[in-house]
């Protein structure tokens, strides 16, 4: 489902930065804009030191789905990968932070029967405002390297199945795994699934194995978010589309592979 953003950006007002294991959530004022459904995403800048230090980076605002509205305000989970993430992870109170939004279309509800959540590493991020609106009767599986990140499996109201890579926290497997015994031991209505391109992968293969649909979150570079560039496009069945405006989400069956060139870090 897609909501319409205001024409233009705006600057909202940091509310507060937390550090949750090795994430950083941010949230900002934002009573004004309209209210996202879940899947959809925001482009982000910081107000100050955006684009003017030394190596003149990072200049163009960064993807990020929203993680939590609660109150007029919007949670976003960052992963410090690159000079847009570490700057709006040094944010504090009181300062500013440009938005657009939201974006594209998020998650269809789902059919007859219970619906599926599977979250990999920083991919937790729609999966939680998406657990949040259907509530505990839809199960929660989460994958992360580490205990560390694991921490962000805290941030859900319902309880969650937890696996790790290394074993720190949960289950020693890949939250695929998971997934597989899940689908095997009762049926499922829709898996909605977001994380790292290998992890979207093997989810749209077991769910078309199995006859299962899914939807998934998927990520590609995104330079304007709202059509204009054509930096995102992604191939389905059915010929290239912008991740931006037609997805993020996508149906897993339109796809020959979630392996898309560029997704993913
Ligand atoms: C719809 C959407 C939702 C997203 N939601 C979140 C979120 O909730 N939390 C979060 O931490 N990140 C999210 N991302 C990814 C986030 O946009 C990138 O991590 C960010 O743009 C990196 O910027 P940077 O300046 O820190 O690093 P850069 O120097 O720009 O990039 C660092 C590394 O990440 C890769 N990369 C950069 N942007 C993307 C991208 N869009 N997709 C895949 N790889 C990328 C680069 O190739 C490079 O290897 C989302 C991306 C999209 C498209
Ligand atoms: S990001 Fe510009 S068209 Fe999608």
């Amino acid at each position: 489902m897609r909501t319409h953003a205001p024409f233009g950006r705006r600057l909202a007002r940091v509310a507060a930065v937390e550090r949750v294991g090795g994430y950083d959530l941010i949230w900002a004022h934002d009573a004004e804009g309209p209210a996202p459904r879940p899947g959809q995403f925001y482009m982000l800048a910081a107000e100050d030191r955006w684009g003017a230090g030394e190596d003149e980076r990072p200049w163009l605002p960064r993807a990020f789905s929203y993680c939590r509205a609660d109150d007029g305000r919007l949670g976003f989970v960052l992963e410090d990968v690159g000079p847009g993430t570490r700057r709006l992870g040094q944010l504090r109170a009181g300062e500013g932070l440009w938005l657009t939004g939201p974006l594209g279309m998020g998650f269809a509800p789902p059919g007859n029967g219970r619906p599926l959540l599977v979250g990999g590493g920083i991919g937790v991020a729609p999966i939680l405002c998406w657990s949040d609106e259907l509530g505990p009767d839809a199960r929660v599986l989460l994958g992360f390297r580490s205990g560390e990140y694991a921490a962000a499996a805290g941030l859900f109201r319902t309880e969650v199945e937890l696996a790790t890579d290394d074993g720190s926290a949960g289950r020693r497997a890949y939250v695929t795994e998971l997934l597989r015994q899940e689908l095997d031991a009762d049926p499922v209505a829709t898996v909605y699934a977001c994380g790292p391109p290998q992890m979207l992968e093997a989810v749209r293969a077991l769910c078309a194995e199995r006859e299962v649909p899914a939807q998934l979150a998927m990520e590609s570079g995104m330079a304007c978010g709202f059509g204009a560039c054509f930096g995102c496009v992604v191939p389905t069945r059915e010929g290239y589309v912008r991740l931006c405006v037609d997805g993020p989400v996508v149906d897993a069956a339109d796809l020959e592979t979630a392996l898309v060139a560029g997704s993913g870090h």
